[in-house]
């Protein structure tokens, strides 16, 4: 299926099937730099970022849209989390994107995926501890996802922290040939970090939300100032003093090991990490401290 627009990119094509994908997208046949953007669809502009600068960057921009089931823990989460393939296919044209990859469950998982990654206790902290088999499963559409595309460059979100020290890990651990490319969080005016999950929030709870990332910034400044411990105990203690918001946990962390640190005088890079329920939406976000 083709679809036409009419604007400077002419022309933007929808696959759904991972052989005309392995077709379209093979590396000895295409010319230049291959740009993906792996998405679960309900875009808004925090992926429109990823897209551009992948279009900044390469010469052709492939996105794909698909809801992996295999990384959801909770059935409900998933029959709940937002889809509309129109409209998403509607902003990525304009962003620069060239392709759009959005296969059915059965394409990308024809045979259930049994593979299990060792990911050297990344998963064993923060979203780990609280998302029992998120990260095999963000693994498994992944590292499929790459097989089908092999793109040169692949862009994420650093909102997802510990996925990007994820999949940077399993490329490296696979000798895979595709840069991983670690995009800034795209923020709404209120700060809050744009998530497919903010359209999940009643308009009173995404106001409410925004006292995570206000939060967040205030601790940046008193880093250094109190010990890491009751830094943590401030933070869960501002944010859960609104009642539209439940701290799950606030961890701050070396940015290479995700391993608690014990001090400000920490010789790697330092972020807090956060994971906050409202209402019956979990939000995460993360600042770099250091
Ligand atoms: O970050 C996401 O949207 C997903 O985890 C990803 C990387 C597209 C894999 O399904």
């Amino acid at each position: 299926m083709i679809i036409f627009a009419p604007d400077f990119y002419g022309y933007m094509e929808l696959i759904c099937t991972a052989s005309k994908a392995r077709l379209m997208f093979n590396p000895i046949s295409r010319k230049g730099l291959a740009g993906f953007v792996p998405t679960m669809g309900a875009l808004h502009e925090g992926h429109l970022e990823l897209v551009r600068r992948a279009a900044r960057e390469n010469d052709t921009v492939i996105v794909s849209i698909f809801v992996n089931p295999n990384q959801f823990n909770d059935k409900s989460d998933l029959d709940r989390y937002p889809r509309n393939l129109e409209a998403d296919l509607a902003l990525l044209e304009p962003a620069g994107c060239h392709y759009v990859f959005a296969p059915s469950v059965e394409e990308i998982y024809p045979e259930p995926d049994t593979r299990i990654f060792d990911f050297g206790g990344l998963d064993h902290v923060m979203e780990g501890k609280f998302r029992p088999g998120h990260f095999n499963g963000v693994a498994q559409v992944v590292s499929r996802l790459f097989d089908i595309v092999q793109p040169d460059k692949a862009y994420f979100g650093l909102k997802d922290f510990q996925q990007l020290a994820i999949i940077s890990h399993m490329v490296r651990m696979l000798h895979l040939d595709v840069e991983i490319v670690p995009c800034p969080i795209v923020r709404e005016a209120s700060g809050l970090a744009m998530s497919s999950r903010n359209e999940l929030l009643s308009a009173d709870e995404r106001v409410n939300a925004a006292k995570i990332y206000e939060t967040l910034t205030r601790a940046m400044k008193l880093a250094g100032q109190v010990a890491v411990p009751q830094l943590i105990e401030w933070i869960s203690g501002e944010i859960n003093k609104n009642p539209f918001l439940d701290v799950e946990y606030i961890d701050i962390v070396d940015d290479k090991t995700l391993k608690p640190v014990s001090g400000w005088n920490h010789s790697g890079g330092i972020v807090a990490c956060a994971a906050v329920w409202c209402g019956k939406v979990r939000l995460i976000d993360n600042v770099i401290i250091k």
